[in-house]
């Protein structure tokens, strides 16, 4: 695992555009796992910034979002097929067929989730996956208690969960109470992982993901097991780390464990 503590959002998303753009330029097939909520939209800013000033292709990529509301049509506002549309896809030369985002209205949701892992294997699995992470640890939608061998399914959001999301919403009532997520399982088959946290709500996580035990408590912390993670923080959300230098993110300070 690599702990990347950055001055502020603006350079953890760069550095994170950074990474997915230099894989991307590899492999220009490449399968990219992405995430939503509002950590990720400096990184699919600054990947749309580099598509148009620098030519980053996205034609011949394959991309499958971590999750999605259970109930909420793409055209809805807050589904997040429509937040992926209106934040990455729309500015980007990616073809429609090569985008994946979970169906939140299929009828057979176990079959489409069984689907949905199905596709990621014919695409060769992920190749690169962006997380974010909630405050109670979660990843995707798989929240504490969440099994770590889980695949795509659909899982109950917390209470707390639906809480923090409400923003998004009229109110918390408005959120709905199941989501469809790829599971933890699923999440750990990618060949890389980005995980993304900013600010100071986010430090108790990031302490718990990358330091505490590993545990379903904190599924987050299953990162701990991965081959190649990067954990990349601003110094609000790494304060609580141990091993950094007083001040370590002036210098973009990295720990690699
Ligand atoms: C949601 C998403 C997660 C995301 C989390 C944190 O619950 N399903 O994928 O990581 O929120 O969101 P934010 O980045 O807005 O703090």
């Amino acid at each position: 695992m690599l702990v990347i503590v950055k001055k502020n959002y603006d350079e953890i998303s760069k550095e994170a555009a950074q990474i997915v753009a230099d894989r991307l330029r590899r492999k220009p097939n490449m399968v990219l796992g992405l995430a939503t909520g509002s950590t990720p939209l400096g990184l699919y800013k600054e990947l749309i910034r580099i598509h148009k000033k620098e030519g980053l292709d996205f034609s011949k990529v394959t991309t499958f979002n971590l999750d999605e509301y259970v109930g909420l049509p793409p055209t809805h506002r807050q589904s997040y097929n429509y937040f992926m549309y209106q934040n990455l896809f729309k500015h980007i030369n990616i073809p429609q067929h090569a985008i994946h985002v979970p169906d939140g209205m299929a009828h057979d949701i176990d079959g489409f989730c069984d689907w949905y892992e199905q596709e990621m294997q014919r695409f060769g699995g992920i190749d690169l996956q962006v997380l974010g992470i909630g405050a109670n640890g979660h990843v995707a939608f798989n929240e504490p208690g969440s099994s770590l061998g889980s695949r795509t399914r659909v899982k109950t959001l917390t209470q707390e969960t639906r809480q923090n999301n409400a923003r998004f919403f009229k109110g918390k009532e408005e959120v709905p109470r199941y989501a469809i997520t790829m599971g933890i399982g699923t999440i750990m088959d990618a060949k890389e992982l980005i995980m993304l946290a900013t600010g100071s709500g986010k430090a108790d996580a990031i302490k718990a993901a990358a330091e505490g035990p590993l545990t379903s408590q904190c599924p987050a912390s299953v990162v701990q097991l991965h081959r190649k993670t990067f954990v990349i923080v601003d110094k609000e959300a790494g304060a609580k780390l141990t091993g950094l230098y007083p001040g370590s993110w002036k210098s973009s300070f990295t720990l690699a464990r």
